[in-house]
């Protein structure tokens, strides 16, 4: 029987807690070093690393042979005795007793102080690091918290087509695919207006999918491919949508800062950063008011009715230490679906959240115009055919109620959470206007 079976294997995270006595481990040497007596391999598994250490007096001659062989990423499983020794670098110390390599590694490409470029082309292998596992982790219990958040709250998941025949968000973001010779199918940027119909049967929705943007932007924040949270609830007040983003986010930051202590210190990401998110209500202003906290605050003066761009919404966040959800925006400015505010013809029913240190729109959301006509014309001045909208348009014949959702950027989200530089570390395998490889 290999000495594979023979033994209880302790994840390292485990044999690092357990501190003494026998243990047997498995991994990949994170690093190597040797010298005339000793040879150190740090190993890795998921859960932590482990200094490893064969000191050749010790051992039979065909196991410092063995020893001798380890590359960075060969894959191992050890036997040794457990010490805590300080100057390791988790604490502890394995002296190995034996150690059978799995896998040989031919000499790992990644070496220290690799150009962004090369990591990317090398991404496949990179995920390996302990800044990608850290990431991957927190993305992971993101993931988790969004389920949990809207399953807790009585949502059901639901799944909408990714291949579309309409457009929601703009036309110049839309990615247009080859379907058998046919025109006009398109990957989805949202589940919205697939959603809509169905909340007259389950009335809270939400899934968490891919959505799809040819932006032609290469700023850290913008994908081409990213993972869209969406909610959408029958019955439900501008007031209450707003709730759920506020509510989501805050149950996302707690269990981050529950569970990921340790993954946010390999990051160097400051946890207390996250906390005022938390603990505190966020902010919410209208977009008039917005406007006047520029001007007064900043010394950006921005005229009625122009979008924000990303330099203001960057000024406006490094005002707040939480998210801060800007309401009622220029109809000009926002989707054709969003509803006009009844007290002000000017100005719709949408909230964007923008996240603090700059990170960006985290969550885009409205109420829902509830009037057909009013949206046959906002389709029509967009240069839209209605009639490609039958399906949804019959949301307003068919016993339409008030009813809103958001979307919300899972990769911005995790960005910020995790303080990353750039949104395609976020994600394992980015797309962007410029890669899609590998
Ligand atoms: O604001 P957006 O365009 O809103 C919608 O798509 C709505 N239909 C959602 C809804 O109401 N169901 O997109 C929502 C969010 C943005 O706030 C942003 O966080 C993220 O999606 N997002 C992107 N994330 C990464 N890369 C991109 N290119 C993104 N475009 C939007
Ligand atoms: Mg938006």
């Amino acid at each position: 029987m290999s000495h594979v079976h023979k033994h209880k294997i302790l994840t390292i995270a485990d044999a690092i807690a357990q501190g003494e006595g026998s243990a047997t481990v498995r991994g990949w040497a994170w690093r190597e070093r040797e010298s005339k007596e000793l040879k150190f391999i740090v190993l890795r598994d998921s859960t932590e690393v482990i200094q490893c250490v064969v000191k050749k007096e010790k051992v039979p001659a065909v196991l410092w042979e063995q020893a001798h062989l380890v590359q960075v990423e060969t894959s191992l499983v050890i036997t040794g005795t457990l010490h805590k020794d300080p100057r390791a670098p988790t604490g502890v110390e394995l002296v190995v007793e034996h150690l059978e390599t799995i896998g040989a590694s031919d000499t790992f490409p990644i070496t220290k102080d690799q150009s962004v470029e090369f990591l990317a082309d090398k991404r496949h292998l990179w995920l390996r690091s302990r800044k990608m596992t850290a990431i991957l982790k927190i993305r992971s219990t993101v993931f988790g918290a969004i389920h949990e958040y809207f399953r807790t709250k009585k949502f059901h998941e639901y799944q909408s087509p990714i291949f579309q025949s309409v457009q929601c968000e703009g036309g110049s973001t839309l990615f247009e695919v080859p379907y058998f010779g046919q025109k006009g199918v398109f990957l989805a940027q949202t589940w919205q207006l697939y959603a809509e119909p169905a909340i007259f049967a389950l009335e809270r929705i939400y899934t968490i999918a891919p959505s799809f943007r040819a932006e032609k932007s290469k700023t850290s924040r913008h994908l081409t491919e990213y993972w869209h949270a969406e909610m959408e609830a029958a019955w439900a007040s501008f007031d209450d949508i707003i709730d759920h983003g506020e509510g989501v986010l805050k149950h996302v930051v707690s269990r981050v800062l529950a569970e990921h202590m340790a993954d946010l210190k390999i990051l160097e990401r400051d946890p207390e950063k996250l906390r005022p998110a938390l603990e505190k209500p966020f902010p919410r202003m209208s977009y008039t008011e917005a406007l006047e906290i520029l001007k007064t605050k900043c010394g950006m003066e921005v005229e009625w009715g122009k979008d924000l761009r990303t330099i203001e919404e960057d000024e406006l966040s490094k005002l707040y230490d939480t998210p801060i959800c800007v309401t009622r925006y220029p109809k000009k400015v926002k989707a054709f679906y969003m509803k006009e505010d009844p007290f002000d013809e000017k100005v719709v029913l949408g909230v964007d959240f923008i996240a603090p240190e700059g990170y960006g729109e985290i969550i885009g959301g409205s109420e829902r115009e509830p009037d057909l006509k009013e949206i046959e014309k906002r389709l029509k001045e967009q240069g839209e055919d209605p009639a490609h909208y039958e399906f949804y348009l019959d949301t307003r014949r068919y016993g339409s109620v008030p009813h809103g959702g958001f979307g919300m950027g899972v990769e911005r989200v995790v960005a910020w959470v995790c303080g990353l530089e750039s949104i395609k570390d976020a994600i394992p395998f980015p797309r962007t206007m410029l890669r899609w490889t590998p």
